[in-house]
Parts: C-alpha cells; structure tokens; sequence
C-alpha cells in the first residue's frame, strides 16, 4: 500500500529491516511525513494556479550494504545509533519539477514547516559541481509523534528538474561504467551536456512566464 502510494523503493528488504531494525519505521515515517506534507500543500497550490510545482517524486532508504560502506568510510562505528545521528541520508526523497522556479518554491515551502528544521543546504543550481552535477540538496530534521514521545529523523532531499534528472541519471550510470577509454572526452562531453541542458531549462522557463503572463492579460 505505502509502496504503491509513494513510490518507496524497498531493495532487499529484509537485510535492511535487519540492519536498522526499529529505526526502519522512523525512517519510513520521516519520508511519508515530508511526502504527505508535499502533497497537500502541491494540490492547495494547483487548485489555486492550475499548475503541479512537482512533476513526481522517488524516496528510498539507503541500503544496509550501502550505509554499512559509508560508515567505515568515515571511521564510524557500524551501528545504527551511528546511522541515524552521523549520516544524514538514510531517508532520501528525490522530487522532480518542471521548473526551475518551482525548486525554489518547495524550497521555500519547507523553511516555512515550523517543526521542520533545516540542518543544511547545497545549491548545485546556482552553484554546479566542476562535472556539471545540477541539483538543491537539504537536509531536514523531521519530527516524528510516537506512542510516548516526539523523536526526529534526517531526510535528505534531492531537488530538481526533469532536465537536470535525466543528465544525473545517465552520469550516474556512466561513472560506473568501467575501462571506458578516452575518459577526459566523456568527461567533457557530459559537462557540455550539462550547460546546454541549463540553459534548456532556463527557456523553458521563459517559455513558462510568457504563457503565463498572457494568461494574465
Ligand atoms: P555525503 O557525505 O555522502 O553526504 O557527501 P556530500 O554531503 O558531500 O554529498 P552531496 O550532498 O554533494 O551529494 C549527496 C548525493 O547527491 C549523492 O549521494 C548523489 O546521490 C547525489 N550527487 C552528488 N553529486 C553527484 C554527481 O556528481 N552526480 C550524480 N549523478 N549525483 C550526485
Ligand atoms: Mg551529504
């Protein structure tokens, strides 16, 4: 039902269920929280405007396998205490606009969640990285209402447009490619794809703001 519903992408799911135990439903919790936050305040929005600011979203939690190798690499101890409060991404959600406005909107929309707080964030946007990775990276802490208490989760999210999605998805395949020769040149090349898919979706955007404006008039 939940996977169905929000799109959770449970890999292997018993190794992770057994890694995080309990803490498993904390971070489920943490991501349905901020999803169904999203959601109600998307729709509000599109009744108000006729237009979706998210085009979809994708949430997983990293695997055992993965976040086992992420401590060790940062000398911490394996543990799921460690997890939770030394790594911040073990709930991810990655939301995809159309826009590049519309990241700045969600972006907005969640330093105005009170009992949200925000412990971090990355504009690749305006800042890309050298490879021409384009993304609004932040870290939320999530409150979460329990039986007795109110404890909290770390949620990273991903945000970005479906042009800068396509260009991370097919770079994150090519970088484990292995043996690719002449790697400068597709190194290169992916840069270059990365400014002109840029300057795409700052048309598109354009496109957008005229449609919109000569709605208005
Ligand atoms: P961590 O210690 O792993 O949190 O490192 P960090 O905080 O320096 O990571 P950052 O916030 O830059 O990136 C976190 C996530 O963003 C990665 O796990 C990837 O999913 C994604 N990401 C970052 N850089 C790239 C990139 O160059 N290409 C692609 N395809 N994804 C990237
Ligand atoms: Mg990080």
């Amino acid at each position: 039902m939940l996977q169905s519903r929000y799109n959770i992408e449970y890999e292997a799911l018993s190794s992770e269920q057994e890694f995080y135990k309990e803490a498993y439903v904390l971070l489920e919790g943490a991501i349905i929280e901020v999803i169904s936050r999203l959601d109600i305040i998307r729709k509000y929005r599109t009744m108000q405007h006729s237009k979706d600011p998210i085009e979809h979203c994708k949430a997983r939690i990293k695997t055992a396998e993965s976040m086992k190798e992420k401590l060790k690499r940062k000398n911490l101890p394996v543990t799921v205490q460690s997890a939770l409060t030394h790594v911040y991404d073990a709930a991810g959600i990655r939301i995809i606009t159309t826009f590049i406005d519309d990241i700045y909107w969600i972006v907005g929309m969640l330093h105005n969640q009170q009992d949200i707080r925000v412990i971090e964030e990355k504009d690749y946007i305006h800042n890309p990285k050298s490879n021409g990775y384009r993304s609004y990276h932040m870290i939320l802490q999530v409150p979460l209402h329990l039986e007795d208490r109110v404890t909290s989760v770390f949620c990273e999210l991903q945000i970005r447009t479906i042009a800068m999605d396509c260009w991370a998805s097919l770079e994150h395949r090519l970088k484990y490619k292995k043996d690719i020769p002449n790697q400068e040149v597709i190194v290169g090349e992916l840069k270059r794809c990365s400014d002109e898919i840029a300057s795409t979706d700052l048309n598109f955007q354009a496109i957008w703001d005229m449609i919109e404006k000569i709605d208005q008039d």
